[in-house]
């Protein structure tokens, strides 16, 4: 039976201890105000915002406000530009405000390439939104390109074979990373411990933490096509990284544009608490679909990740040398003492009445450790 929580109930309350149930919550409303989020509540933030200047989402900007309309009708483009981001920076003020001390804001964005009149310019919204979040006081980090693998034979734009009126093909979108302050603490045993069981195999960090990222995206096909298809949804791996990257088991990761609900997926399966955020209800049979059949396909993510890492350990141990440690909850090896308390579980039941209340269990996972390792 799902857990009661009181209508009050708020997830940055959870203890540490007790991440082996986790909760989310998913609210219909408009992110410019996040009045239902406490200040300094939330350990992660991942999203991706419609996309300034790109042409699937001027109708949404002139909704929010019409001199947006007012100004891609008359042609200024660049008076567009700032007036759609300044309905983000609203938002990126919000997040200045839940986002606890040390932690970590994670943005998918594209640029954009468009003629305005005769006038053909890039907008570039990774800069703009750089600029919004140093303003802010947070830090930037190094960021990630993500490439998107376009094949159209039309996918060049301007002159052709004749220079000099030729333009680059935009083929990377930007995962940035900001930091609210210096580096997160973890100085209490029970922050190690669980510190410690999140942490993630050497050789993830390897390919997590190079900048250019190249995840295949997930194909999209329900009932509910027309709405997918305006949903712009990020691949689950894209989150499903971040998360592991950023945050800790039983931390609150908070998406404030949350469309299909990739990000609440990707915390679910990561052992992490979270709120989502969207304003168009069109979404919710999507979400309710979404976590019915969450469990296996997280799941399955998870117990991948495991059979990647053996048969990297065969490989490595076949080519190279004997590895040095030996992971305590499943019994393989691993190369460094940092991995030998990780632990991945799978979800039990995902229980919900409604999607303000989603509690998750989760168990150990026994199949891999006796097939493999008893
Ligand atoms: C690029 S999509 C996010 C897709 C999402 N990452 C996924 O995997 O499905 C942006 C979403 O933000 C929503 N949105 C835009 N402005 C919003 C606002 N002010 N408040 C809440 N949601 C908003 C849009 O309806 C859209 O679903």
């Amino acid at each position: 039976m799902p857990e009661k929580i009181s209508e009050n109930h708020l997830i940055d309350d959870h203890h540490e201890k007790e991440y082996k149930t986790t909760r989310h919550r998913i609210e219909f409303s408009d992110s410019r105000s996040l009045s239902t989020i406490k200040n300094e509540s939330i350990d992660l933030v991942v999203t991706s915002p419609p996309y300034p200047m790109i042409e699937m989402w001027d109708s949404l900007f002139a909704s929010l406000n019409q001199e947006i309309g007012e100004a891609l009708e008359s042609n200024d483009g660049s008076r567009a530009f700032e007036l759609m981001n300044q309905e983000l920076d609203k938002v990126w003020g919000e997040l200045a405000r839940v986002v606890k001390k040390n932690g970590f804001v994670c943005i998918n964005i594209g640029d954009a390439t468009r003629k305005i009149g005769e006038q053909f310019q890039l907008y570039s919204n990774h800069s703009r939104i750089t600029t919004a979040f140093i303003a802010l006081g947070f830090q930037p980090l190094p960021i990630a390109l993500w490439k998107k693998v376009t094949n159209s034979p039309n996918k060049f734009m301007g002159s052709g074979m004749l220079p000099a009126g030729a333009y680059i093909t935009l083929e990377h979108e930007y995962i940035l990373v900001f930091r609210n302050g210096g580096k997160r603490e973890f100085n209490t045993d029970d922050k190690k411990n669980i510190r410690s069981q999140s942490a993630f195999f050497w050789e993830e960090r390897n390919r997590w933490f190079s900048d250019s990222w190249d995840l295949k995206g997930v194909k999209q096909s329900t009932d509910s096509e027309n709405v997918r298809q305006r949903s712009a949804a990020f691949t689950f791996e894209l989150p499903y990284r971040l998360i592991n990257m950023y945050s800790v088991k039983g931390d609150t990761i908070l998406d404030p544009f949350l469309g299909t609900g990739t990000t609440t997926f990707a915390a679910i399966a990561s052992e992490r608490n979270s709120i989502g955020i969207e304003f168009d209800n069109n979404f919710y049979s999507i979400l309710v679909d979404g976590l019915k059949y969450l469990r296996e396909y997280a799941n399955n993510t998870v117990t991948k990740r495991l059979e990647d890492h053996i048969a990297f350990c065969e490989e490595y141990q076949k080519e190279k040398s004997p590895m040095k440690y030996q992971n305590k909850c499943f019994g393989f090896p691993v190369m460094t003492k940092q991995e030998t308390d990780l632990d991945l579980k799978h979800v039990s039941a995902i229980n919900f009445s409604d999607l303000q209340n989603i509690t998750v269990e989760y168990q150990p996972i026994l199949t891999i450790q006796q097939s493999l390792f008893l």
